[in-house]
């Protein structure tokens, strides 16, 4: 096991995914404290581009299995947003709240320009884009920047339109047509992703019912929709009777027991990692219960910010994000086509896309 970092080692499950891995670079700088992991899946359709996640790992096989995991997630999703660009991930080992600071995220950022390009961070959980205008002063391939320093922004407006387009595509699959006018929709975690997609779906005219931890998150959507009901927490969404279940908190919320209980017979919602554990994907098909795959309808953000490599137009990352619509429905197709659930059927869309859209990089240019 690797220990480059010389840190504790509670942690000694092995690393899973490791092999199909590119690059990964173990950064450190000792003044600012700086561990970093920066892990590259594959670069097959373009530049890997994903965020860069803040965040106190036990110990650095913790935090190895983490990013490996994360990039190879970023592949897949970059290839079905229809971006030219790789999957990567990067690591910050440590506590955001106390460990973050000018000279660290510099460092890092000096770390990335010296990658070349092959790698373009943005934000994740622990960073936000103050900071990427940070690392920004050290490297061109930084992007979550903010909109005073020609960046996109927050990345939620997006993810959560791309998942309210997922549903609509998810409502012309199962009832023939993509209105969600009369629908009822459970939203689970109304916080940056999940208070913008009830604003979409109050404006199409569903009726949304709500949970959250958090009673200001709750509070925030009540004062601006006092129509909207609020629910003691996700047992009750999942219980209740609604059309469509759309988690927007953590993930896993999918599990045995959840896939059980639940009423909806859609599921599309912005939360990465929804299903708990493989196969359950299969159990939501065997209920008859539509899924739409969560890091295809959750792709908005990284549209957005990956709009920024070529100067960023918002208009235009909104018509990119769109086309989730479509890529649902095509999802959808091919599932029914090759039997299988729409998460696999996912899978192996990107997974075509990075072979036949890779491949043509073999044409000799002759230049
Ligand atoms: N922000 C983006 O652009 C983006 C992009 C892709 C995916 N995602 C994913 O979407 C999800 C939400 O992201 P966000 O940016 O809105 O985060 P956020 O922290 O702003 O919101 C999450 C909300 O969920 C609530 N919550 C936490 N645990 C809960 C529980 N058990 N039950 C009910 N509510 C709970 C929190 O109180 C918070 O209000 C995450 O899974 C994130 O990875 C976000």
């Amino acid at each position: 096991m690797t220990d480059v970092f010389g840190l504790s080692q509670k942690d000694t499950s092995p690393v899973s995914g490791q092999a199909a891995h590119e690059q990964v670079v173990f950064c450190a700088d000792e003044r600012s404290g700086l561990r970093a992991i920066i892990a590259i899946h594959n670069t097959a359709l373009g530049p890997s581009l994903g965020g860069t996640r803040f965040y106190p790992y036990d110990n650095e096989q913790a935090a190895l299995a983490d990013v490996l995991n994360l990039a190879r997630a970023m592949a897949y999703k970059n290839a079905l947003a229809g971006l030219d660009l790789g999957g990567g991930k990067a690591v910050i080992i440590g506590d955001p709240a106390k460990d973050k600071s000018e000279a660290l995220l510099r460092a890092y950022g000096r770390f990335i320009e010296s990658l070349g390009g092959r790698y373009i961070t943005a934000c994740d959980v622990g960073t936000y884009s103050e900071d990427m205008d940070l690392i920004a002063r050290e490297t061109t391939y930084a992007t979550g920047r903010t909109p005073a320093n020609g960046g996109a922004g927050d990345s939620s407006i997006l993810t959560a339109f791309g998942v309210f387009q997922g549903m609509r595509a998810a409502a012309q699959h199962k009832y023939g047509t993509p209105s969600l006018k009369g629908r009822r929709v459970g939203v689970e975690g109304v916080g940056k992703v999940g208070h913008r997609l009830v604003d979409h779906l109050v404006e199409a005219g569903a009726e949304v019912v709500i949970c959250d931890v958090s009673e200001r998150a709750v509070e925030r959507v009540r004062a601006r929709h006092p129509q909207v009901d609020a629910l003691a927490g996700q047992q009750d969404i999942i219980a209740a009777d609604i059309d469509v279940y759309a988690p927007c908190a953590l993930g896993g919320s999918l599990d045995d027991d959840t896939v059980a209980k639940l009423r909806a017979g859609i599921v599309c919602g912005g939360a990465n990692n929804q299903l708990a554990h493989p196969g359950v994907e299969k159990q939501l098909a065997e209920r008859g219960v539509l899924y739409a795959p969560d890091y295809l309808v959750n792709s908005g953000g990284v549209i957005q910010v990956a709009d920024e490599i070529g100067g960023f137009d918002m208009e235009r990352a909104r018509a990119k994000a769109s086309q989730i619509f479509d890529t649902t429905l095509k999802i959808f197709a091919i599932a029914d086509e090759e039997g299988v659930p729409p998460a696999v059927a996912a899978d192996r869309l990107a997974e075509r896309r990075m072979s036949e859209v890779g491949r043509i990089r073999a044409i000799w240019l002759g230049h």
